[in-house]
């Protein structure tokens, strides 16, 4: 470096320390906004560097899960009152306060207060004239996708499949925080990824969509003695989680392999059960998810679609005579669920489904699914039998 740029750099500014949860909340939606950050990776890394009780972090993810599940409705609520779009920093600042105000029930005077202080100097004046106005504002919204915070084109999928009634209480019920549920080994795993796992049978079994290996876990780790489990996943850092998570559970017929689901290095015909857990758009799952509603587009369950057919076609070769695949995703509409089942129908007439579903889940097409309600996760599931070779 020349002398004269070294002494022409600016001094740098030093970075804000983020002390207090609304300060790390905020920062966490300025960067889910701006830079399109992924809620959870990003709010894993944050809570993990900071300093912050147990308590509070409660607290952080609930403004940053709630409020970004809840954008759209918070945005519009605070947008009546600003003339041009605001910067990033104030729209960040202005959600969290408006998911305080109306979602969470905050005493006004904390929320607003506390809101302002987390927010750089320059909006402070900004973000307290809005959030004040809001307060004493009525909150109505024009239309119903904005009220439950969905993209229009999500909002009209779940009317026109589930009706109205139904339509609108299962995208209530993906608005609220989700369960965590502790599995007896100590892994944290939906119910609903649970009663699909419980469905797969069989000594030896190829999960060839495993990680983190949630599924492959419940299965090796079943009590009176769990299947062996060939656990594979697309991707090398997603496969190292599956063996992560089977050493701390200390499973040691857990394998995990690096691999493609439709080219799989097995020999044919060698598993009793395959599990194939597909990638999917995870619209049964979104309150988990709090950021997907916004990430997903319309025309990625066709795209995603195609793939589910590929890896059922491929489980096809590595499942024995009499063996079973278990299909699943953990979305509840069509083209994911039935729709795959009749391609299926089609394109591998060996595949036959099995009419038989413990309780708790709801026959849908050859299949079953379980929708998203306050304490469950929506999934569909379909079962075959491979009867003779394909
Ligand atoms: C729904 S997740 C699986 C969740 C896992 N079964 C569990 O219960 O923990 C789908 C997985 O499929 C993987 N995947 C995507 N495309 C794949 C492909 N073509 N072959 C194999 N795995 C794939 C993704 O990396 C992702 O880990």
């Amino acid at each position: 470096m020349t002398i004269n740029e070294s002494t022409t750099k600016k001094p740098k500014k030093p970075k804000k320390q983020l002390t207090t949860a609304r300060d790390i909340a905020l920062e966490a939606v300025i960067r889910i906004e701006r830079d399109g950050a992924y809620a959870n990776l990003l709010l894993q890394q944050m809570l993990s560097n900071s300093p912050l009780e147990a308590r509070d972090r409660g607290f952080v993810t609930e403004l940053v899960y709630g409020s970004t599940r809840m954008s759209r409705a918070c945005d519009y609520l605070a947008d009546r009152f600003i003339a041009d779009p605001p910067p990033v920093e104030a729209k960040a600042a202005l959600r969290l306060g408006v998911y305080q105000l109306v979602f969470l029930g905050t005493p006004p005077h904390a929320a607003v207060n506390d809101t302002v202080e987390a927010t750089p100097h320059k909006f402070r004046g900004l973000v307290n004239a809005v959030l004040r106005k809001v307060i004493d504002a009525p909150v109505t919204y024009p239309t119903d996708a904005i009220a439950l915070s969905y993209p229009d084109w999500l909002f009209d999928l779940f009317i026109e499949q589930f009706g109205d009634d139904q339509g609108r209480a299962l995208m209530a019920a993906m608005n609220e925080p989700a369960e965590v549920t502790e599995r007896d080994d100590g892994y944290r795993q939906d119910r609903s990824s649970q009663m699909v796992a419980a469905l797969v049978t069989g000594d030896l079994v190829a999960d060839i969509c495993a990680a983190p290996g949630g599924k492959s876990t419940f299965i090796a780790g079943a009590e009176g003695g769990g299947a062996v489990v060939a656990a594979s996943d697309r991707r090398l850092s997603r496969a190292r989680l599956v063996s992560q998570n089977s050493d701390r559970l200390d499973l040691d017929n857990v394998f995990s392999v690096v691999a493609d689901g439709r080219q799989l290095p097995y020999r044919p015909g060698s598993f009793d059960t395959v599990l194939v857990d597909a990638p999917c758009t995870g619209l049964g799952a979104l309150r988990r998810r709090a950021d997907a509603r916004w990430r997903i587009g319309e025309e990625d369950a066709a795209r995603l679609s195609t793939l589910q057919v590929e890896l059922v076609l491929a489980a096809q070769d590595l499942v024995k005579d009499g063996g079973e695949i278990i299909y699943s995703v953990c979305t509840i509409t069509d083209a994911e669920s039935i729709d795959v089942g009749a391609k299926l129908a089609e394109l591998a007439p060996n595949l036959e489904p099995i009419d038989d579903f413990p309780e708790g889940w709801e026959r849908y097409g050859v299949g079953a699914r379980l929708l998203p309600d306050a304490t469950n996760d929506g999934m569909a599931v379909i079962r075959y039998r491979k009867v003779g070779s394909a």
